[in-house]
């Protein structure tokens, strides 16, 4: 059975048993800032959950897309997927336990046929807070499953939240036995091994979780359930893993044509980052520095650095994209009719980071062998920090050129200052969002950044006197207006344009960083206006370029910006220039 046909039976079959079936949510969360993706079917249906009247009633159906990056580093192995669907079926107050069980223990046996001897199941043990679930227990062996097939086990694996406050409770899974052999005579279903694969999970939500960690029971009794499309399609077909159905092979199967090495864990790991950041884009999300937009940018770079590693030519990109499409738009007619942006979006986003790729790796290379000149084998992580800082170089790359020339890294260090500057950048984001992001447009953020290069550029040519005396930017062009005693000439201007641009080409890294007035100076950021500024100061940092005091917003990488013209050159008032310059793309 195929995964589109196992989706149409699962809708259709809970519509005959009174249920609606309702759209599925875009995978970026609509008004909820609190979570990146959504995570599981119940994510949209919260509110309902805990009491508010649904409009299509008390019995609700769908297929849910969802994505989960927790386990983001393991994708290539034969199970770990980003993004997956999630069929479901909800009680709002309506049925509970009985009508649950019978249901999902009759689509499992007669509507996708399985033999009841591959099924297994498992139910709450009880503790302090809630009893055990002999309840269900009976319910499965009235539904007709052996008293030997149900396990009992504490909260550990059964019992439902998203997260660590909310709505909850116990809940059975169900398990396919694979037909593996036992791992040993304690083999079970909470057992790892690959014998027993979870299919399925009903939450009997009636508790909600409180911050402080106590319980307290809902206003109704909810059902929530959640079975892995992937995982059931690949079962069903007696597949190995997920990339050996439908929904894969296609991809994988050029991917193999077209490697030059074979490394199946690429493969995978392209064919599902590939699939991810489709989806993603469809559902509005672009690639950016900060929260879901750097998890798109994260992905949309490792899938890059796998097709490098497969030594696929990048530009192949676009046919990988279009077969994907072809192969899933059945499925998800989004990704046909959102194609241009989805290509447009990942296509740059390869090339961008294809540049960082490059710059950061020259950069590695001289601090690679200034360490072996001086007889070392470690890398210090404030120099990996650095290659991250200013080129946007991803640390997972420093690791694997390290480990070919026989270096370490230090780790450690490393990882302390990566946490600093997280924490910093997160505030730096927070404010960001408050400073009013929404009147700005992209072009009017572009030309603020230039005008940071400009003012550092100008420094750099003319001398230190130079300091901004006024800024004005529109959608057309940046107006820079600055001390300095004479005109400019020719030779002058053309240096400060070809800095500029140069900086663009580098394609630097550009992070915002909050700290007091006196940590700004200190660090060595230009500051502007110095009279108008409060406790808190937001320095934005471009690479190693420079360093200034401002309000943003700002683009996340210099090759945003396109070239940089000078166009205009004259007095302003005595002794202070102005220029006028444009970007073109
Ligand atoms: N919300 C439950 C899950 O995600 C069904 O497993």
């Amino acid at each position: 059975m195929k995964a589109i046909e196992i989706r149409e039976k699962y809708l259709k079959f809970f519509e005959r048993h009174g249920h609606k079936i309702i759209p599925s949510a875009p995978l970026i969360p609509e008004n909820d800032p609190s979570v990146l993706f959504t995570t599981a079917g119940m994510h949209p249906l919260v509110p309902y959950l805990l009491g508010e009247k649904h409009p299509e009633g008390k019995r609700l159906t769908d297929y849910q897309k969802c994505l989960r990056t927790v386990d983001l580093d393991e994708v290539g192995d034969n199970r770990h997927l980003t993004f997956f669907e999630m069929l479901g079926n909800w009680s709002l107050g309506d049925y509970f336990k009985e009508e649950a069980v019978k249901m999902s223990f009759e689509f499992l046996t007669k509507e996708l046929n399985i033999p009841i001897e591959k099924l297994s199941v498992t139910c709450f043990a009880g503790d302090k807070d809630a009893p055990r679930d002999i309840e269900t227990a009976k319910c499965w062996e009235e539904a007709g499953l052996p008293k030997e097939k149900i396990y009992f086990f504490g909260k550990d694996n059964n019992w439902w939240i998203a997260g660590t406050e909310g709505p909850c409770g116990p809940d059975t899974e169900m398990f396919y036995d694979t037909g593996k052999p036992a791992c040993s005579e304690h083999c079970d279903p909470s057992c790892d091994c690959g014998k027993y694969v979870e299919i399925w999970n009903n939450v009997f939500m009636e508790y909600y979780k409180h911050e402080d960690g106590t319980y307290t029971k809902l206003k109704q009794q909810n059902v929530d359930t959640g079975l892995g499309l992937e995982r059931m399609t690949m079962l069903l077909q007696g597949k190995e893993t997920p990339y050996d159905t439908e929904l894969f092979k296609p991809i994988m199967d050029e991917l193999k044509k077209l490697a030059k090495s074979d490394n199946i864990n690429s493969r995978r790991i392209v064919a599902e980052h590939l699939r991810a950041s489709m989806m993603i884009i469809a559902d509005g999300g672009r690639p950016s520095n900060i929260d879901r937009g750097y998890i798109l940018r994260r992905i949309i770079r490792r899938m890059t650095r796998h097709l490098n590693k497969l030594e696929i030519d990048l530009s192949k990109l676009e046919i990988l994209i279009d077969l994907n499409i072809e192969n899933l738009k059945n499925m998800y007619p989004e990704l046909e009719e959102k194609k241009e942006t989805i290509k447009q979006i990942i296509l740059e986003e390869k090339d961008k980071f294809t540049k960082t790729l490059i710059n950061g790796e020259r950069e590695f290379n001289k601090i690679a062998t200034q360490i072996m000149k001086n007889n070392q084998n470690t890398i210090p992580g404030k120099d990996i920090f650095n290659l991250y800082e200013t080129y946007g170089f991803p640390p997972e790359v420093s690791k694997e050129l390290a480990q070919e020339q026989n270096l370490k890294v230090d780790e450690e260090e490393f990882e302390k200052l990566f946490k600093e500057h997280q924490e910093k950048s997160r505030l730096g984001s927070e404010q960001k969002f408050k400073g009013g992001l929404a009147e700005q447009n992209e072009t009017t953020i572009a030309y603020h950044t230039a005008t940071h290069l400009l003012h550092k550029a100008l420094k750099i040519v003319l001398g230190d006197h130079v300091a901004q005396k006024g800024s004005n930017i529109t959608a057309e062009r940046l107006r820079f207006d600055f001390s300095h005693p004479q005109k400019m000439t020719k030779d002058e201007l053309k240096k400060v344009e070809d800095i500029v641009n140069e900086q663009i080409q580098r394609d630097l890294l550009v992070t915002c960083e909050e700290m007091s007035l006196e940590e700004a100076k200190k660090s060595g950021a230009i500051g502007l206006f110095e009279n108008k500024y409060g406790e808190k100061v937001k320095v934005y940092t471009i690479g190693d370029f420079s360093k200034e005091i401002c309000g943003g917003p700002h683009v996340s990488h210099t090759a945003e910006l396109g070239k940089f013209i000078i166009k205009k050159e004259e007095a302003s008032s005595a002794g202070v220039r102005r220029i006028k310059a444009i970007l073109v793309k």
